[in-house]
């Protein structure tokens, strides 16, 4: 029978629809709520020596060589993409090389595994910045493994991400801010892209980009107050890219602003306005402004000033490499065996 409701009951259904359930509630209530980012799909780090790459992230942290792509996708002979879950790492050969100056979380399925397998490599990248120990976050011991060249990233064991549980995958990308504007990041993601946003602690907020994956904006006092733009001197040119819903209202929004950033020399450059980047499936921004006056301890900054920098590769949900299957290697070939034997 179609029964009909009572129109305080609609008046209900419209007050709480307009404002949504990932604005709403406690973190308990909002557990399985992913706002308008859809997916976290991968970072990009320019790195001078792409064997070294694939001792560490391969034979080290587990990660398997995309097998789906050729060069030429993924823009030349000097790049690999390393897959871990649904999740990649681009890697790309050049002088110099880049990191995120904070941590990249990957969850494994076997973290004593990886510590082995990292243990492993160690003699093959002697001279280099690798290392791998345990370190205490929020007084938790965690392993951490460093790449050759200082990029930090934090192994999970599966089960040990928090709220959702993924069985590999990059479930984090935490990044150093400046003190007073962890939230004002995760205020500017949410206003832009309607993303879930919380702060878990003092000084941390995060911001979902898909189910159970964050970004992770952590305070730290030592880089001084906002005013100083110690940002500028942490970023160095790498990105990450995400998927979003709302490709137009995004895009939209940032153009207003002067935000879309055009000059990266990637094949998406040539954008001046929606068609383009719809073209494109694509667009990038990295500048994240103050959508407030902010002030702090002997700081202020106006509305509209850059509190933090990084490369945000924005996609829409019509991206030809949306949800596209990544190849992992699992069970027995994620093994480190006891007795190896070289065939050649
Ligand atoms: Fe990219």
């Amino acid at each position: 029978m179609a029964k009909a409701r009572r129109p305080e009951a609609v008046d209900k259904l419209l007050d709480i629809s307009s404002t949504g359930g990932i604005y709403m509630g406690s973190p308990e209530d909002r557990a399985e709520d992913v706002g308008g980012i859809i997916h976290y799909e991968h970072i990009q780090l320019y790195v001078p020596d792409l064997h070294q790459a694939y001792i560490f992230y391969c034979d080290g942290l587990g990660f398997t060589q995309d097998p789906g792509t050729w060069s030429k996708q993924r823009g030349g002979f000097k790049v690999l993409w390393f897959n871990l879950g649904r999740h990649q790492i681009h890697i790309v050969q050049k002088d110099v090389h880049q990191d995120t100056k904070g941590y990249i979380t990957v969850v494994v399925p076997d973290a004593e595994l990886v510590k082995k397998r990292l243990a492993a490599v160690k003699e093959a990248l002697e001279g280099t910045k690798f290392r791998s120990e345990m370190r205490s976050v929020h007084g938790e011991q965690r392993l951490f493994a460093t790449d050759p060249w200082g990029q930090d990233y934090m192994v999970l064991q599966s089960g040990q991400a928090g709220d959702f549980t993924m069985s590999m995958g990059m479930s984090e990308l935490q990044l150093p801010v400046h003190p007073g504007t962890a939230r004002a990041i995760a205020e500017f993601y949410k206003r832009v892209f309607h993303a879930r946003i919380e702060t878990p602690i003092s000084g941390e907020s995060v911001v979902y980009v898909g189910p159970g994956t964050k970004f992770r904006f952590t305070e730290n006092a030592a880089l001084g107050p906002v005013t100083n733009k110690k940002f500028t001197e942490l970023y160095d040119g790498w990105h990450a890219a995400i998927y979003v819903s709302d490709f137009s209202g995004a895009f939209r929004a940032m153009e207003a602003a002067d935000l879309i950033f055009t000059e990266h020399g990637f094949f998406d450059a040539d954008i001046s306005g929606l068609r383009d980047a719809q073209r494109f499936h694509q667009f990038r921004f990295q500048d994240i402004v103050a959508l407030e006056d902010l002030e702090g301890d002997g700081w202020s900054v106006k509305k509209g000033e850059v509190i933090y920098q990084f490369g945000n590769e924005v996609r829409s949900l019509c991206h030809p490499k949306f949800m596209r299957a990544l190849y992992n290697r699992h069970g027995d070939n994620f093994d480190v065996p006891e007795d190896i034997q070289t065939i050649v």
